[in-house]
């Protein structure tokens, strides 16, 4: 599949025409061939030169860039809180936010978390400095591809509860689990990003819009309605998100309004999964909507793992020679 990262929309769209950001996205030799999008070629930090634009969500722009130091390519988040495009909430601008989200993934500190490489001051802006991710977002391939397969999913799904079970034992709840910040490498590594709005479990969490801050689709009730994140909520963003890779859509249908979106998720009966197959009590027990009857990550994991048993084909059948069957 080729994707490309159209410099104005930055969505990525399949095609022939569209290498140069295949390759950017593949990690192979920085070019530039690629239209520079507005930005591009700046120096950052006296070290980091801007490539060319990787991506951007509600919150940020992440950028390809070279670092001049060490001679490799990096990826660098920059916060850019004015380009809101859909109906997801975002915490209020805090200067120090990209540093907080930065130390919440180093604190993860695992190969299913985006390394942090450093985070860098230049003109009272902070900017991430980190791995550059080769591939493609779990978002970006049900648009292209459609749903995908349930033993797609099942590997998904036990890599991201891999790390999603690393962060919370080391108290980090990533609060923001979605098909657009988990990363699908072209080595085969799944990758959970965007620690935007991950907080501690054991900090106060006294700033309301923070609690309110990630995508309404993928948020647990509990969260919803005012409580604080626990560990199961991100079961339950979990749960939705292994449900739109099933399906091709989100578990609660959107709203016309964001109240509709929430009381669907608060309320509502999830679509039905029709291509779960043996994942269905997968999805559902992480979908259940009261915390302390979904399922965990141990038992998720568990259950990930003996359909990933029952799925592997079985061993070729001997073909004996010079018998005919
Ligand atoms: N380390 C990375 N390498 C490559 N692409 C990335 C990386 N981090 C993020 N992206 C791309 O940038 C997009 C926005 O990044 P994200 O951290 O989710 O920003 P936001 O906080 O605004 O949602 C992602 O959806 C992904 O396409
Ligand atoms: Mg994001």
């Amino acid at each position: 599949m080729r994707l490309l990262l159209d410099s104005t929309t930055s969505k990525r769209h399949s095609g022939p025409a569209q290498v140069e950001a295949t390759e950017l996205k593949a990690g192979l030799p920085i070019t530039r061939r690629a239209p520079a999008p507005h930005g591009a070629a700046r120096l950052v930090a006296g070290r980091y030169r801007l490539r060319a634009l990787l991506g951007r969500g509600g919150m940020g722009r992440v950028w390809l860039a070279e670092d001049e130091l060490l001679h490799r390519p990096v990826a660098l988040k920059q916060a850019v809180l004015s380009e809101r495009t859909s109906d997801d909430w975002y915490p209020g601008d805090n200067p120090d936010r990209l540093l907080i989200e930065a130390c919440a993934a180093a604190t993860v500190n695992h190969k299913g978390a985006v390394t942090i490489y450093d985070v860098v001051r230049e003109d009272s802006q902070n900017w991430i400095v980190m791995e550059p991710l080769s591939g493609h977002t779990l978002a970006e391939l049900i648009t292209v591809e459609g749903p995908l397969s349930i033993a797609q999913v099942t590997r998904i799904g036990l890599g991201l509860l891999d790390v999603l079970m690393a962060a919370h034992r080391v108290g980090i709840l990533h609060c923001d689990v979605k098909p657009a910040n988990v990363h699908l490498c072209d080595d085969g590594r799944v990758v959970l990003t965007d620690f935007g709005i991950a907080c501690r479990m054991l900090d106060e969490v006294s700033d309301r819009t923070r609690l309110l801050a990630g995508s309404p689709l993928y948020t647990a009730p509990e969260r919803l309605r005012g409580g604080n994140p626990e560990p199961a909520s991100d079961m339950f963003a979990l749960g939705a998100t292994l449900f739109t890779a099933l399906e091709g859509k989100p578990p609660f249908s959107n709203g016309r309004s964001l109240f509709e979106t929430v009381v669907a998720v608060v309320e509502g009966v999830p679509a039905p999964c029709q291509h779960a197959g043996p994942l269905r009590p997968v999805i559902d027990g992480l979908l259940a909507k009261n915390p302390a009857d979904r399922l965990t990550g141990e038992v998720a994991r568990n259950a990930l793992l003996d359909i990933q048993q029952q799925l592997r084909p079985g061993p070729p059948t001997e073909v004996l020679e010079g018998v005919n069957a």
